[in-house]
Parts: C-alpha cells; sequence; structure tokens
C-alpha cells in the first residue's frame, strides 16, 4: 500500500526528522488507515472516497470536544487521504485498561452524556431541531478513547453534528454487544441517565445503528 507523495511529504513535515521511523497500514471499516511515527511525534492517514464531511466537523469540534489535529485533506489515487495528528489514550475496550466490560459500558455512558450536553447553538451540521443534541455519529467503542479512566479523544467525527440522541445510544449498545455479547446495554444507558427500557426496546435501539 502505497502513499501518495504529496501525503507522505506532509507527514513528514508533521513528525519531524527526515525520514518515516515506523509505518504501518491495515483496513478498518472505512478504508484503510496508517500511523507513522517519525522523530517527533505521530500521525494517522485515513484514506476513504471521500472525507470531506469528517474534516469539516472536525475542524468545527476543536474546542468543544477532544478530536484530532487535523493536517490536511488530501485527493489522489481516486481517494481522499485525511492527515491528523495522533491523539493521546487507547480505547475504551483496550485489554490494558483491565477494565470489566459493565465498566466499560458505563463509562461509555457517561462520556456520552457529555457529549450530548456540549453547547451546540449555531452548529452547521446535522438539523437544529427540538431534542436534537451534539452527537458523535459513530459511537462506537474504537472511536472513544481514554487516558488515566477519563476521555482524552473522540475519533471518527464524519458523522457527528445536531442529531438525535438515539443515534449514538444505538451505536453504544450495539458495540457493547458486538464486543462484549448481551447485557451491557442497561449499564451504559444507566451511565448515561436514559430512563429504563425493557429487553425488546434495548434490542429495537440496537437495531437502529445499521453497520
Ligand atoms: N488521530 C488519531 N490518533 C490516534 N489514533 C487514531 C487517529 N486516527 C485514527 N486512529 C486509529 O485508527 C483507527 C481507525 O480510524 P477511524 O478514523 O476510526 O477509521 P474508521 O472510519 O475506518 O473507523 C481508530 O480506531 C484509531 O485506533
Ligand atoms: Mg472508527
Amino acid at each position: 500500500m502505497r502513499l501518495p507523495p504529496p501525503v507522505r511529504a506532509a507527514a513528514l513535515a508533521a513528525v519531524g526528522g527526515g525520514r518515516l521511523q515506523r509505518e504501518f497500514a491495515w483496513m478498518s471499516w472505512a478504508g484503510t488507515v496508517w500511523r507513522l511515527e517519525g522523530a517527533a511525534g505521530v500521525v494517522y492517514v485515513k484514506r476513504a472516497a471521500d472525507l470531506k464531511a469528517e474534516r469539516e466537523r472536525t475542524l468545527w469540534l476543536a474546542g468543544r470536544l477532544p478530536v484530532p489535529e487535523v493536517l490536511g485533506l488530501f485527493h489522489a489515487f481516486g481517494d481522499d487521504w485525511l492527515l491528523t495528528r495522533a491523539v493521546e489514550g487507547v480505547p475504551l475496550h483496550d485489554r490494558s485498561l483491565g477494565w470489566e466490560p459493565s465498566r466499560v459500558a458505563r463509562r461509555l455512558g457517561e462520556i456520552l452524556r457529555d457529549i450530548h450536553a456540549v453547547e451546540a447553538t449555531g452548529c452547521p451540521f446535522g438539523e437544529a431541531k427540538k431534542g436534537n443534541v451534539l452527537i458523535h455519529g459513530d459511537y462506537c467503542l474504537p472511536n472513544v478513547l481514554v487516558k488515566d479512566g477519563r476521555l482524552s479523544a473522540l475519533i471518527d467525527m464524519g458523522g457527528s453534528g445536531l442529531g438525535d440522541p438515539q443515534v449514538d445510544l444505538a451505536a453504544g449498545v450495539w458495540t457493547l454487544q458486538y464486543n462484549y455479547g448481551p447485557g451491557y446495554a442497561r449499564e451504559f444507558l444507566d451511565g448515561y441517565g436514559w430512563p429504563p427500557m425493557s429487553d425488546k426496546a434495548i434490542e429495537r435501539l440496537r437495531r437502529r445503528y445499521a453497520r
């Protein structure tokens, strides 16, 4: 897998030193992601058909939520390439945390409550209507990073904007079941402060998240 020369040059400029010391690429949900390490830092490159929405939203969210710094958007080999600076932290389901699934579920809910409470008047993305809040848009475990037990970064913000809070609640229920099996939705919804739901309603909510 090759990086287009302008992307490589911008990555190199951002991480310092004359060359990339370590490169690692893998297939993600949306496309391909590179982790590039240089003498003075780490950057990520994401390749997908269209990353303009993610770039715009990430820029708008800076200062409101902990999101990666956008270093550039390029178009090459028929795709978009988004270059961001590495953020601190590990995903909420990372084994290094040593957290039980129920603890992960509760933290996932608490963090989501804080995201939905962010002041978002005038947000140009999504729809400003009654009941809508600032949503993440793809609220699954790999996109939520923590350090020392606290939220350190949110990534993958291409679907963020004003929206129905249940969009993120559905993703949370889905991602917990995907990673740990059923049984953790209640802890998540409690952490968020959502009113109690029946098993049937939880399953209906989970199915709203289409992958
Ligand atoms: N700026 C960043 N800092 C740290 N990790 C990142 C960064 N960008 C991407 N990653 C890592 O790459 C993974 C995939 O990136 P993401 O933007 O979520 O792609 P996808 O849309 O395919 O899920 C993330 O889950 C995270 O582990
Ligand atoms: Mg992701």
